[in-house]
């Protein structure tokens, strides 16, 4: 049956809903209540107090649909049919129904409700340990239902077992968890692929069989001798990823081809004036594209920003590896600006945020691209010379790369895989965390030195920069008129430096110009203060502001004298008398109409 999205959220409510389960709203993609894991990953987070026996204000009955992101399943990234984010439709009974109910509800809305044809539908079933006996009953029940004895495969807990840690070894104390059922669709049409096994099966990853739903039979608890007890109820956690579900009902072993993820396709191939699947290498690439943006979007509209931490750290990654891939396309700009109305269009009547947020979103991606540009555009040779001069330590390498040029190690591993050069990637991690640390280690004892040296004075000169950065700034669109635009400052305790654009290229007398403005602020001893006020109307009064940036709506505005007034953290010098006298003693073109200043 081929329907919309849209269509099969309704069919899914519907059939659930007649049923007597409530719809629990699904929580945002960074749990606020479980700092254990970084984003929330299936359906079931919400309820693990609840599975574990704390009653539910909506009953024994409930369902969903929950956007859930795996993190850890980015470099799996380029085939059929895995992305970093997903939708899981969800069904739970907390101690009300168990295997016969469920199974069979199941099978009923997936081959009467969305008529998935039956023998296309194989089944798996847990084969049983030491401890936990093998699921005859699901068995039993399935082959009641019509399934096939030959559609029906047992497997151990590495794939029939399901809890938010995987196998029951890998589950800490006090986690839920128990065998599960999964549900599979075979994409006939295809051949199996050898190189994963001599035999195609459910669980192969060939890609001729799809998983597309998944009964976990929730009824033990792991305990902190290691064993596994009963929970005081047995429980039905289902989850089935919408965008699998999708695939099926088009027959399509490519998830990349159902309507929340083409039109994102759709757009990279406007930007990039190239076919999908016009190769290997583009269809891998615009699948992370469409994954990566999506993922990112809704990462960000749910209030991450990117860091170099947490959630924000993989919303970084996200965003970097979808600029890079995108260059192999020829997209060299706003890849991430241009593609997010393909997420907007998709997604507004379900997650309305997402367009409510989307200004908001589009700041945050177009200033992280344009910083990583100018890394990457930094990075590019010294990486490639890197990887000529080929290495015995390419942690080493990597990380030299990174310390340079601020070229991230995941790329650089990119680089490698598509240059064919193969390394151990544990290894890799290994030694990279290695060599970090020790550099870590050296530079903190610099600090310390550093601090022992009198840390009071160095503190005071970047300060009195810090306050001549802003009479400069200032002074430049005295000479060289409005169009001045700051485009980074970097202080040290030697000098300042300060980048800009400008459409007119400053000539000797230009820059004489500047430095005897900013020497007679010096002298006219102005006050410097500052004042806390809202955006709009530090905008309204002229105040300076560095464009790149995204300010919050109250600002602090920092006033040398009547002279400057800037967007301005702080801290600054009380009174301009306090810097001395400044010189101009380096100037460069950096770029095309991007020039640099150092002072002292
Ligand atoms: N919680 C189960 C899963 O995520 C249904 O697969």
């Amino acid at each position: 049956m081929l329907i919309t999205h849209l269509q099969l959220r309704k069919l899914f409510s519907k059939f659930w809903e007649k049923k007597g389960h409530k719809l629990v709203p699904p929580i945002p993609l960074v749990p606020k209540e479980d700092p254990t894991t970084l984003f929330t990953g299936s359906g079931m987070q919400q309820l693990v107090p609840n599975l574990l026996g704390e009653p539910h204000p909506l009953g024994k009955r409930l369902y969903n649909i929950q956007p859930a992101v795996r993190a850890q399943d980015v470099d799996e990234v380029g085939d059929n049919r895995h992305t970093t984010i997903f939708e899981m439709m969800g069904n739970w009974s907390l101690g009300d129904y168990f295997k016969q109910e469920q199974l069979e509800w199941c099978w009923n809305f997936f081959t009467k409700d969305l008529e998935i044809q039956k023998n296309k539908i194989y089944i798996s079933i847990f084969a049983g340990t030491k401890t936990v006996p093998r699921d005859s009953e699901s068995a039993t029940i399935w082959k009641k239902l019509g399934v096939a004895e030959n559609h029906i495969f047992f497997y151990g807990p590495e794939k029939n077992w399901w809890s938010r840690a995987g196998i029951p070894e890998n589950m800490p104390a006090g986690e839920p968890g128990g065998p599960n059922s999964e549900v599979f669709y075979e994409f006939s049409n295809m051949t199996h692929n050898p190189k994963f096994g001599s035999k195609c099966h459910p669980n192969c990853d060939c890609g001729r069989f799809m998983e597309f739903g998944n009964s976990v039979f929730m009824q033990y608890k792991k305990e902190k001798d290691g064993s596994l007890s009963e929970l005081p109820k047995k429980n039905v956690d289902f989850g089935g990823g919408l965008e699998r579900i999708l695939a099926v009902l088009m027959s399509s072993p490519d998830m990349f081809k159902i309507d929340v993820l083409l039109p994102i396709i759709k757009f990279s191939e406007d930007l990039s004036h190239t076919k999908y699947k016009s190769d290997e290498n583009t269809t891998r690439t615009m699948r992370i594209l469409a994954d990566h943006m999506r993922s990112a979007a809704l990462i960000a509209a749910d209030g991450v920003l990117p860091s170099n931490k947490d959630q924000g750290y993989f919303l970084r990654r996200l965003l970097r590896k979808m600029i890079r891939y995108g260059k192999n396309l020829g997209i060299e700009n706003n890849i991430s600006t241009s593609l997010l109305p393909s997420i907007v269009g998709i997604f507004k009547s379900v997650y309305p945020q997402i367009e409510k947020k989307q200004t908001a979103v589009q700041n945050i991606f177009k200033l992280e691209e344009s910083k990583f540009r100018v890394t990457l555009e930094n990075a590019r040779l010294s990486v490639e010379k890197a990887i000529k001069k080929s290495s015995n330590n390419w942690a080493q390498t990597a990380f030299d790369l990174f310390q340079s040029t601020g070229y991230h190690p995941e790329l650089f591993l990119e680089d490698l895989k598509e240059k064919n050069i193969e390394i151990d990637k544990r290894k890799f991690n290994q030694t990279y965390k290695l060599i970090f640390e020790k550099h870590q280690n050296i530079s903190k004892k610099g600090v310390d030195k550093k601090f022992k040296g009198g840390l009071a004075d160095t503190k005071g000169q970047t300060i009195k920069y810090h306050t001549a950065t802003h009479l400069l700034h200032q002074s430049l669109f005295a000479v060289l008129g409005n169009d001045v635009r700051q485009e980074g400052s970097n202080i040290t305790t030697e000098r300042l430096r300060f980048d800009f654009s400008s459409s007119r290229k400053p000539e000797k007398k230009d820059l004489e110009k500047a430095t005897k403005i900013i020497n007679q602020k010096i002298k006219e001893k102005l006050p410097v203060e500052f004042k806390i006020i809202p955006k709009k109307e530090a905008l309204k009064i002229g105040a300076r502001s560095f464009f790149k940036e995204k300010y919050p709506d109250m600002v602090k505005v920092y006033f040398v004298g009547k002279y400057s007034k800037e967007f301005c953290g702080g801290p600054h010098v009380k009174n301009t008398k306090e810097i001395g006298k400044l010189e101009i003693f380096k100037f460069e073109k950096i770029g095309s109409n991007l020039y640099r200043i150092y002072a002292r």
